[in-house]
């Protein structure tokens, strides 16, 4: 176990290293149905599911992966039974309490992307400490999505940009791509260029709309509980093999054409 872990802290040798994704997503699903599979309580899916996005972070730092977005609690989830809700708003801020000086000394900066304002108090308050805490690390970009949706974040944005037109800090044909992209909880940081959902499910299920719109998808059929560094090297090697034309054509480019010709 011990030399796995060390042959697999280097850059698979199969990678290459300038292709990497500069951030990856992550919708980490399955944890219920992996600990049903066991007899267990959905919850300890949930439990184990955190060392499993621990290692991820450590894996993303190891091999150069700057940014990792990781979907934790969406503003459906609120729809479940109390119980668990209860348990995912806790398991959260006790993780952070728990993790916070390890991801110091491993020079990962957290954040969350949501509206915070719905969480427990207790939780808003590590939330702030640690985002806080860790904002001039640099070895990781970790963001937690929690009470986080796509649509609601886009409603914010909208909000937001309406208020501004209101009090004439902006006209409405200023409102651009790139003055939306600025009201977004992500307005600092790059777009995906991967997402992997586990669970083999092929949605979205209403995470980060506007910044997936040319993120490369990889699903796996692991539920995100059995998810490690082996899996993630598989989900990095098919997205070296993905061309991503953002709309051009393939192949390579031409010789540009005289200006005013069709
Ligand atoms: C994902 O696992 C974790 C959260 C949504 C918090 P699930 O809890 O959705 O597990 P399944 O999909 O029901 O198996
Ligand atoms: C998406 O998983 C949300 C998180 C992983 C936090 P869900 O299990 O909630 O998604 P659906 O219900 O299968 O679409
Ligand atoms: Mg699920």
């Amino acid at each position: 176990m011990a030399a796995r872990l060390t042959v697999s802290r280097e850059l698979p040798t199969d990678l290459e290293r300038d292709r990497l994704p500069q951030h990856v997503a992550v919708i980490m699903d399955g944890n219920g149905r992996w600990a049903q599979k066991r007899g267990l309580p959905r919850v300890m899916g949930h439990r184990r599911g955190v060392d499993v996005l621990k290692d991820l972070v450590y894996c993303c730092r190891d091999w150069g992966v700057g940014a990792v977005t990781a979907y934790a609690f969406s503003t459906e989830n609120w729809k479940r039974p109390m119980m668990e809700v209860n348990f995912l708003m806790a398991l959260i801020e006790r993780v952070l309490r728990r993790e916070l000086d390890e991801m110091m000394a491993e020079q990962i900066r957290i954040r969350f992307v949501g509206d915070l304002s719905g969480l427990p108090q207790s939780l808003q308050d590590e939330a702030a400490r640690a985002m806080e805490r860790t904002s001039h690390n640099g070895a990781v970009d970790f963001a937690i999505a929690t009470n986080y949706g796509g649509r609601q974040e886009i409603v914010h944005a909208c909000r937001a940009i309406a208020e501004r037109v209101q009090r004439g800090e902006l006209r409405p044909d200023q409102v651009d791509e790139g003055v939306f992209q600025q009201h977004l909880y992500t307005c600092d940081r790059v777009d995906p260029d991967l997402l992997i959902r586990t669970s083999g499910e092929m949605r979205v299920s209403n995470f980060l709309l506007w910044q997936m719109a040319y993120a490369e998808l990889y699903v796996t059929e692991t539920f995100w509980p059995d998810f490690n560094r082996e899996e993630f090297h598989r989900a990095l090697l098919a997205y070296q093999q993905r061309d991503r034309r953002y709309g051009k054509i393939s192949a390579p480019p031409t010789p540009a054409a005289p200006s005013g010709s069709p």
